[in-house]
């Protein structure tokens, strides 16, 4: 417990030294009830580690290619290689560990955690930051009548409605009753959305072993494609302790994501927007605990019948760190699907300015998603060293950002683009053929599966 508490203080340096301070001594004192957990970490944290933890050993390693920005916050990318490797510490390690690398890291290179031996070795199986995904979609930026159409109708105001009133709960922790009112406020708002009950649409909350469910939009779409498009943000807060009893108000983290996908999903109803391929708007209860609805999710994925063809996280978009709008992360992503993303804003904002930026660690439910073999983006509000420091504490309110919406808009408005532009194509014949050029085995096992 301590080691969670203290990884989330981490974010305000003043409480970081004290959580530091505080775990040193803990850990010092009970080195045996440590729960055993497995990184997969990049060249420069390993260095860290080795310096706050020299006896920790390498269970596996594997050269990984990454694409990094040239010059911080510049556009251009260029190649990279680094050892990336899976290693055993204690639970308790966790929170000196990750305060060393935020203090000694520049940016590239963080490490992410996991529950077992067997998930790590799959992540880094899997690791390969320029890998593209097999059967990559077509990125053309080809509709502008339907993006037109709905881009004005999305209101700053709606977003700020929706901050103010998830922000309204005591906190939403994934673990306390206001976390699981939350939850249930947002499914019958969703549902609320679809007051004609079409059939193509379905709106669901998903369990999980912990009490606060994800909460799930889904249109079908009319192409019976079996692809799948993803827009989510996660719906829990925390800070400090006390599960039932602390104030997280989470305005911008995250609350700002939610209100985004719930204007989208209003936006796209009203104009009785048909998409071809799938789209799912997913709010993922427990991603402050360590991204456990995303990683659910992403574990069930497997199980279903579509093929996730591109995914978008949207975590802290109301708070405006920097003279640049959009930031676009470059780690726990995908190179192709950001330049993508970043078309998408020189089309439809193109008053807009992008940066580029990297956590260092798999910070949101985006690394989820890239953990699984994922197209996935991640645009922020800010960049790392800009961001809104007051996240995590009970003045993450609406206050914090003049009591307006207009910078969450601009990621509303970049994420409806996305969708509609990915969700546009994707007929079988087309996927199959395109997937025949590729890759032809590939191509046969997934017309198979249809
Ligand atoms: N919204 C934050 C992530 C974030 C914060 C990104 C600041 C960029 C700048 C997220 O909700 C969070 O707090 N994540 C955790 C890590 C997660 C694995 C539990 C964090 O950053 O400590
Ligand atoms: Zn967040």
């Amino acid at each position: 417990m301590t080691s969670r508490l203290a990884r989330r203080a981490l974010r305000t340096p003043f409480v970081a030294a004290v959580a530091l301070l505080a775990v040193l001594t803990t850990t010092a004192a009970t080195p045996a009830l440590a729960a055993p957990v497995w990184l997969t970490i990049g060249e420069q944290a390993h260095a860290v580690m080795q310096r706050v933890a020299p006896q920790v050993p390498t269970l596996a390693a594997r050269q990984v290619a990454v694409n990094v920005p040239v010059q911080r916050g510049r556009a251009a990318l260029r190649q990279a290689s680094e050892t990336v490797r899976v290693v055993e510490i204690d639970e308790d390690m966790i929170p000196t560990l990750s305060m060393a690398v935020h203090m000694k890291l520049a940016k590239c290179g963080g490490f992410m955690q996991h529950e077992s031996l067997a998930e790590a070795l799959a992540v880094l199986h899997r690791l390969d930051g320029t890998a593209e995904p097999l059967l990559a979609p077509s990125y053309a930026i080809d509709n502008p009548a339907e993006v037109n159409a709905m881009l004005p109708q999305l209101q700053a105001s709606n977003l700020l409605s929706t901050i103010t009133q998830l922000s309204n709960f005591q906190n939403r922790r994934y673990n306390s009753t206001h976390g699981v009112a939350a939850s249930n406020w947002l499914f019958s708002q969703w549902q609320a959305l679809n007051p004609g009950n079409r059939r193509t649409v379905r709106v669901r909350q998903i369990p999980h072993t912990w009490a606060q469910k994800s909460v799930e939009f889904e249109i079908i779409g009319t192409g019976n494609s079996g692809e799948t498009v993803i827009l989510g943000a996660h719906l829990d807060s925390i800070a400090g302790s006390g599960i039932e009893t602390s104030r997280a108000p989470g305005a911008d983290d995250d609350a700002s994501g939610v209100a985004g996908l719930t204007e989208i999903i209003r936006v796209m109803m009203a104009s009785g927007y048909q998409p071809k391929r799938n789209i799912r708007f997913i709010a993922y209860a427990a991603e402050e605990v360590g991204l456990l609805g995303s990683k659910a999710i992403v574990t069930q994925q497997a199980a279903r019948r579509d093929r996730v063809v591109g995914v978008m996280q949207l975590d802290m978009t109301a708070y405006q760190g920097s003279p640049t709008d959009l930031w676009i992360y470059t780690d726990y992503t995908n190179a192709a699907q950001n330049a993508f993303v970043a078309n998408l804003a020189a089309t439809y904002l193109p008053t807009l300015t992008v940066g580029y930026d990297a956590c260092g660690y798999g910070c949101s439910d985006h690394a989820a998603w890239h953990a699984g073999g994922f197209a996935v983006s991640f645009p922020f509000e800010s960049s790392n060293a800009t961001y809104n420091r007051l996240i995590h504490t009970a003045s993450d309110t609406t206050a914090t950002f003049g009591n307006q919406a207009n910078h969450a808009l601009k990621f509303t408005q970049l994420a409806l683009a996305f969708m509609v532009e990915l969700a546009s194509d994707g007929t079988p014949a087309a996927r199959n053929e395109a997937a025949a050029a590729k890759a032809p085995l590939e191509a046969a096992r997934v017309s198979r599966s249809r």
